[in-house]
């Protein structure tokens, strides 16, 4: 059950905005006294309603969550009419009357360079003296990127209902994945302390980073409405409404000056990236700078520098997605080295693994100090190679090529190494709170929200482990605020390693209070002392180390724990070992480990319109040892597939008013299952241990989205094909059939 599924409470009041009609304009009247006499309206609510901060900006206060005096991007809201039906509210909040006066937007990273509208300063990562080490390599390629965002497109839109309580309490059920920062949120609007706010995040119906603040305001409007009028009341948007209002993947602008020699071996590299930040900073600034750790993807570079900065615009807020900006700083590095491989004439897997981190030291060290540990890279490629056949493979694609003029097919093989932790180091946080009853039963509460990732199913099974119990005792409950406070956002694919790790913590803590108990029981069975340190938990029982016989059931010393007076409730905490980064140096230890894969991609073209399709996959991706191998594999095919959207199909146009044109499943083309690879072949790295992780596993949410690297430059493989031989193939990302059949006609007509 979703959130709004949940949303049942007697005569619950509805909500709907009333947003802008213009990206940038100053508001000169705002009035609702139309909309207050329209049949079944409750309350229309403005800015002067808000009881604390008209405030919703997650890092920086700058989101007001009813404008009062202008508004900054197409849909922004300005007020809020609360009624008995959402027919009664969308009818009177046609009502409402707001005058502006237009303003022209900014609505691209080339107009915000060109006005200089930013939300930050620059920030810099550096390795070396980037200027001489690029004065002194043979060769030297400068270019630019300029590249699309990425709606969400969770199924289940934004929601919250909330309802009130006593003495000014109120409980909020809120669609995110931060269910402290909604809690925070709420205090600040409606001016109360933090204790009077308990927010619920039951399972999520997809957020992909898009909840990770995104969610802010609407859950800030329910609450808003029931404290004001003493009744529940729910919001969820609409499709359209939700990818109007909410922030996206963010595009970006990069230009580049890089040297290298002629084996293809990167000597220094000169990045400059803007983000479009959209109209309020929201996380644009780790965003960035999780660009700007990914700018090397697997590539050792001796000399970096690599900055970037913020631009500020008038669209929706851009924000978390999946990668986290990794994808935007790696998607520039693969551009890089296939526009190197392509001018030397070399292939670009040999220049690829020929510039992997490698060995130890220097070489093996990324850009801002950190040491790749337990460097995988070459074991995964060359397994890759092998499994995939890709030599073989290689020569049949070009033979393919040679006897056909108008399909063409293309191979690539990508790498991807992905940082695992918060880049704000104290994010490396978790707790728990596990509940044992007396009949044996378990319920487990920890910080970190279920989006479909396998998040609760993960921890269900460490706990199983660690109670020696069967799924059906354990029950994995929604997560609230007043069973684990402080907790951090489910992202930076660490969900599994902190609560997991957390609930570990309780459990263990648990088993040491119910040895001692199980030990009497047990030792009174045989009629000899048992130790404590000898009770095993097993398949719902208790038994003695090194013997079959006898097994109690875990319910009876659950029981007699209790008799004892025996607490059975534990909280556990987690913190991250040895993550450290100082942000003014942009040097330290930002990364607990790295996650990494490589993939294999085949397409085929259509030259005559540059449609294609993707005829095989094979991947072989480091889980450490997988804490649940059916999961991960549908974490590595859906990110997969996601990441090719982004690519390939899912294009965000706004027009030069600032409205968004693809608002909709019409006009925003998510990979369809006809769209995914025919052939997918996924391989869990096997005997692939992480000491760093709960059970020895990895993080897996986010990694293998990079892993559609492979399928961009498998087409562009397919598109070198085309025209005269050799030479750089320039692709458009997203590259849509048209970037493709535009690709493939510059070459033609060369
Ligand atoms: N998988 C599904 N099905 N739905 C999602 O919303 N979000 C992704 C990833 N996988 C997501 C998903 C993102 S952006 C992150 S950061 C991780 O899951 C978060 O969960 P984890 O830390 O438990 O892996
Ligand atoms: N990843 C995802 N979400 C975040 C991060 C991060 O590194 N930092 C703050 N929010
Ligand atoms: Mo994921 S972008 O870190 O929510």
């Amino acid at each position: 059950m979703y959130v709004d599924d949940t949303a049942q409470r007697r005569r619950m009041l509805d909500l709907w905005p009333v947003c802008s009609p213009h990206a940038r304009a100053r508001i000169t009247k705002r009035d609702i006294s139309a909309a207050l006499r329209s049949p079944g309206v409750v309350d229309v609510l403005l800015a002067e309603d808000i009881p604390g901060h008209n405030n919703t900006g997650p890092a920086r206060h700058d989101e007001p969550l009813l404008a009062t005096d202008e508004v900054q991007y197409d849909g922004q809201m300005v007020a809020v009419v609360v009624g008995e039906s959402l027919t009664a509210c969308r009818a009177a909040a046609a009502l409402v009357k707001v005058d502006y006066e237009p303003l022209t937007p900014i609505v691209s990273v080339a107009d915000a360079i060109a006005q200089n509208s930013f939300h930050t300063t620059p920030h810099t990562l550096a390795r070396g003296d980037c200027t001489a080490a690029l004065a002194a390599s043979p060769n030297r390629l400068d270019g630019e990127l300029s590249f699309g965002g990425q709606e969400h497109f969770y199924l289940e839109t934004q929601a919250a209902w909330a309802e009130p309580g006593e003495d000014g309490a109120v409980f909020v059920s809120s669609s995110t994945q931060h269910p402290t920062e909604i809690q925070t949120i709420v205090s600040e609007v409606l001016g109360v302390t933090r204790n009077k706010v308990v927010v619920q995040a039951p399972r999520m119906g997809g957020g992909f980073g898009g909840k990770e603040t995104q969610g802010n305001a609407f859950a800030a409007l329910v609450a808003l409405a029931a404290t004001r009028t003493g009744r529940p009341a729910r919001m969820q948007l609409d499709r359209d409404v939700d990818m109007t209002l909410t922030g996206k993947r963010h595009p970006f602008y990069a230009k580049f000056s890089v040297g290298y020699d002629n084996n293809g071996r990167l000597l220094a590299s000169q990045v400059e990236l803007v983000s479009d930040g959209g109209w309020s900073l929201d996380l644009s600034q780790p965003v960035l700078d999780r660009a700007l750790f990914h700018l090397d993807n697997a590539y050792y570079i001796p000399a970096v520098y690599f900055t970037g900065r913020v631009a500020k615009t008038n669209v929706t807020s851009h924000t978390a997605f999946r990668g986290f900006g990794g994808p935007q700083g790696m998607l520039v590095i693969e551009e890089i080295v296939d526009r190197i491989a392509r001018r030397l004439g070399l292939p670009p897997e040999v220049v690829r693994e020929r510039n992997f981190y490698h060995g130890s030291g220097e070489t093996n060290t990324t850009h801002y100090a950190e040491e790749v540990t337990d460097n995988r890279l070459q074991r995964i490629w060359r397994e890759l190679m092998t499994g995939s056949d890709f030599a073989a493979r290689k020569a049949a694609v070009g033979e393919w090529n040679r006897t056909h003029a108008v399909i063409k097919r293309g191979l690539a093989i990508t790498p991807v190494k992905f940082g695992i932790s918060f880049t704000l180091s104290h994010y490396n946080q978790a707790g728990s709170l596990v509940l044992i009853y007396q009949d044996g039963t378990v319920q487990v509460n920890h910080g970190g929200t279920e989006m479909g990732q396998g998040l609760y199913t993960k921890i269900q099974g460490v706990a199983m482990r660690e109670l020696g119990l069967p799924a059906s005792s354990i029950r994995m409950m929604a997560t609230t605020t007043d069973k684990v406070p402080n907790t951090s956002a489910t992202a930076a694919s660490s969900g599994a390693d902190l609560n997991g790790a957390a609930v570990q913590n309780a459990c263990v803590t648990l088993r040491e209070r119910l040895e001692p108990v199980a030990a009497k029981l047990l030792s009174k069975e045989i009629g000899s002392e048992v130790a404590a340190t000898d009770v095993k938990f097993m398949c719902g029982k208790v038994g003695i180390r090194g013997r079959t016989e006898p097994r109690i059931e875990f319910a009876r010393v659950c029981h007699q724990a209790y008799i004892d007076r025996v607490s059975l409730s534990a909280a556990g905490f987690y913190k991250t070992p040895g993550v450290v980064w100082d942000w003014a140096t942009s040097k330290g230890r930002p990364f607990h480990y790295f996650a990494f894969g490589a993939a294999v991609a085949e397409v085929e073209v259509d030259g005559y319109s540059g449609m294609n399709r993707v005829l095989r996959v094979d991947i072989v991706h480091d889980v450490g040892n997988s804490l649940n191998p059916g999961v991960d594999r549908g974490q590595i095919e859906g990110a997969f597939v996601q990441g090719m959207g982004w690519l390939t199909r899912e294009e965000l146009k706004w027009d030069k008013a600032g409205r968004l044109l693809t608002h909709s499943a019409s006009t925003y083309q998510i990979p369809a299952i006809s769209d995914a690879p025919i052939q997918m072949n996924v391989t869990l790295l096997p005997k692939a241990d992480n000491a760093s992780a709960i059970h020895g596993s990895k993080a897996v949410g986010e990694p293998p989205l990079m892993l559609a690297f492979s399928v961009r430059e498998a087409l562009r493989d397919a598109v070198a094909a085309y025209g005269v031989a050799g030479g750089e193939v320039p692709l458009a990302s997203p590259a849509t059939n048209e970037a493709i059949f535009a690709a493939i006609k510059r070459r033609c007509d060369m």
